[in-house]
């Protein structure tokens, strides 16, 4: 009589995009960072993983990753043709240097684990576009991974390794939907905004390289921090809030992408109580008062823009 074990189940895990409601740029730092000072939160627009396990023997390529997208088209109408096709990517074509990947090698090689994995990524938020996607879903990969693996890392480890991949993704491991980054955004203070704030967001067709914006940018102090932003979001006057917004890479982004100053050239005739560009962009939000108001809105600059427009809010 041959035993055979259950096979273990699937894991599916969602990746929250997240929006800067703050960004200083405090300086250039000798190793070709820079210093930040930035207040991120999380959004509920989700990219999915799924995370099924691989035998050692089943498969002599333990690692592997396939894509989809569920992106409107108008969000990156240069890499997709259709908002549900399959983007063409095979497990080879994904590339050795896509996030999920390094996050997963980086796991093996740290536990010395041999255990494989077939992770299937579902893309829903656009890249190039400063929502840190591809940062999120490496870090729910060292999530998943770690759980699927049975490795029992803590989340602090998880954290402290994922700094080598990247600068966005220590907050997506911090536990919490908001937090002030600082240092190159490694050193997270969690915050609690207990409010949720409603936001449209638009992603023109054009993207940004992170590299780029930055190395254009200035370092600037808009004579206020992201604390006083908190205390706002904190009390529930959006409005003051609204006032606070910052972030020192627009003026870099708008000089090297038309399409950052139309977005905010739009939200500056409607009627929200602010608007910023997020992270390095190109995606651009206005905060709205209500929900209802965020939606309505969406609709309409749906029809209007041309652009990919979703109507999202911030996480608690
Ligand atoms: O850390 P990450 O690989 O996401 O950063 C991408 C690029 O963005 C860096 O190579 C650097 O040019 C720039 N960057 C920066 N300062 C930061 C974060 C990113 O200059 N704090």
């Amino acid at each position: 009589m041959t035993l055979r074990l259950a096979p273990q189940p699937s894991l599916i895990l969602h990746a929250p995009a997240k929006v800067n409601l703050y960004l200083r740029v405090v300086g250039r730092r000798p190793d070709g960072y820079h210093d930040l000072e930035t207040l991120m939160v999380a959004i509920d627009l989700f990219d999915t993983l799924t995370f099924a396990p691989v035998a050692e023997s089943d498969d002599p390529d333990l690692l592997s990753l396939s894509i989809s997208t569920e992106l409107p088209a108008a969000a990156n109408p240069e890499a997709v043709s259709s908002s549900t096709a399959p983007l063409p990517v095979a497990p080879l074509a994904v590339g050795d240097d896509n996030l999920v990947l390094r996050a997963a090698r980086l796991l093996r090689e740290e536990t010395g684990t041999t255990a494989g994995a077939r992770i299937h990524l579902t893309k829903r938020i656009p890249w190039a576009a400063g929502l840190a996607g591809g940062s999120s879903d490496a870090a729910t990969t060292l999530l998943g991974l770690n759980q699927l693996w049975g490795l029992g890392l803590s989340l602090e480890r998880l954290r402290t390794l994922s700094e080598r991949l990247g600068s966005d993704i220590p907050f997506f491991l911090s536990g919490g939907s908001a937090a002030i980054c600082r240092g190159r955004g490694e050193l997270i203070e969690p915050i609690s905004l207990g409010q949720s704030l409603p936001l449209v967001l638009l992603k023109p067709p054009a993207g940004l390289s992170t590299p780029r914006v930055f190395q254009r940018c200035t370092p600037a102090d808009p004579g206020f921090g992201a604390t006083e932003l908190v205390a706002h979001v904190q009390d529930g006057r959006f409005d003051r809030a609204a006032t606070q917004l910052f972030n020192g890479l627009q003026p870099a982004a708008e000089a090297l992408c038309p399409q950052v100053v139309d977005c905010r050239q739009l939200c500056e005739t409607a009627d929200v109580l602010g608007h910023l560009m997020s992270g390095s962009g190109t995606s651009y939000f206005a905060l709205c008062a209500t929900r209802s108001q965020a939606q309505t809105l969406a609709a309409r600059w749906r029809q209007a823009s041309g652009y990919a427009v979703w109507a999202v809010s911030t996480r608690v």
